[in-house]
């Protein structure tokens, strides 16, 4: 049986640096387009794509993580609605990987320049549709991953304040734990 109250600092911090990645990712992806043409908006596009990088190893550290030594608690809630709680963070990983690859596959048929520094070329030059697609596909699923986010996050918090349970709390990072290490 599973003794544990809360997560492991490892399962702690891959959670919160993917949350600040992700909704970082987001807003910059929502405002490229804001930014000048030229230097401002191909500099915007870069950091969107290296930090898109970034979280792609995090991911990947974090899913081998979850499958092997992170600490798994018992649903919080009893029944359906647990069952709906595990449902649900299945399905945030597996939009977490979708956006990444739709991602990738954005760079790699839209082709880029990042930071001025060297070009990746288009897939198909002449075909705006295409890369036009692919920017839209990959814009849908970052919208409906952060939805679901959002409201597992609005969730947590009702856990918090009105269950008063302590399945915030589980996930919280303990700071002064990672002080006396
Ligand atoms: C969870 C992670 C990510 C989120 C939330 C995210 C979000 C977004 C959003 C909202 C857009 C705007 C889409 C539109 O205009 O309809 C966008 C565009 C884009 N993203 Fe991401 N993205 C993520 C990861 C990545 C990764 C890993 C890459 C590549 C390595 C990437 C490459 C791009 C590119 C090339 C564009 C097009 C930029 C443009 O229109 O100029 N993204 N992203
Ligand atoms: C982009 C943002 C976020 C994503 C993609 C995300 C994703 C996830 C995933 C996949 C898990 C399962 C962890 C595991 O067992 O490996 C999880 C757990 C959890 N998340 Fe998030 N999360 C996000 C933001 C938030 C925020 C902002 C809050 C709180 C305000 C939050 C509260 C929690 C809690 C309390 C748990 C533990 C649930 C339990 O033990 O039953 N998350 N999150």
């Amino acid at each position: 049986m599973n003794t544990q109250k809360t997560y492991d600092s490892k399962t702690i911090i891959f959670h919160w640096l993917s949350a600040a990645i992700i909704l970082g990712l987001w807003v910059v992806g929502q405002t490229i387009d804001l930014f000048p043409k030229g230097t401002p908006r191909i500099t915007a596009r870069s950091f969107h794509i290296t930090f898109g990088i970034i979280l792609i190893i995090l991911l990947t550290l974090r899913i081998k993580w979850r499958l092997g030594g992170g600490i798994k608690l018992p649903q919080a809630l009893p029944g359906v609605l647990g069952e709906v709680a595990v449902r649900t963070h299945q399905l945030l990983y597996v939009l977490m990987a979708s956006v990444v690859t739709l991602g990738v596959a954005a760079v790699w048929i839209r082709g880029d320049n990042i930071f001025n520094l060297f070009t990746i070329p288009a897939f198909d030059p002449g075909n705006q549709q295409l890369r036009e697609d692919v920017v839209d596909i990959h814009g849908l699923f970052a919208n409906t991953l952060l939805i679901l986010a959002g409201l597992h996050a609005l969730i947590a918090i009702w856990h918090h304040k009105v269950i008063k349970d302590d399945v915030l709390v589980r996930i919280w990072p303990k700071v002064s734990a990672y002080f006396k290490r």
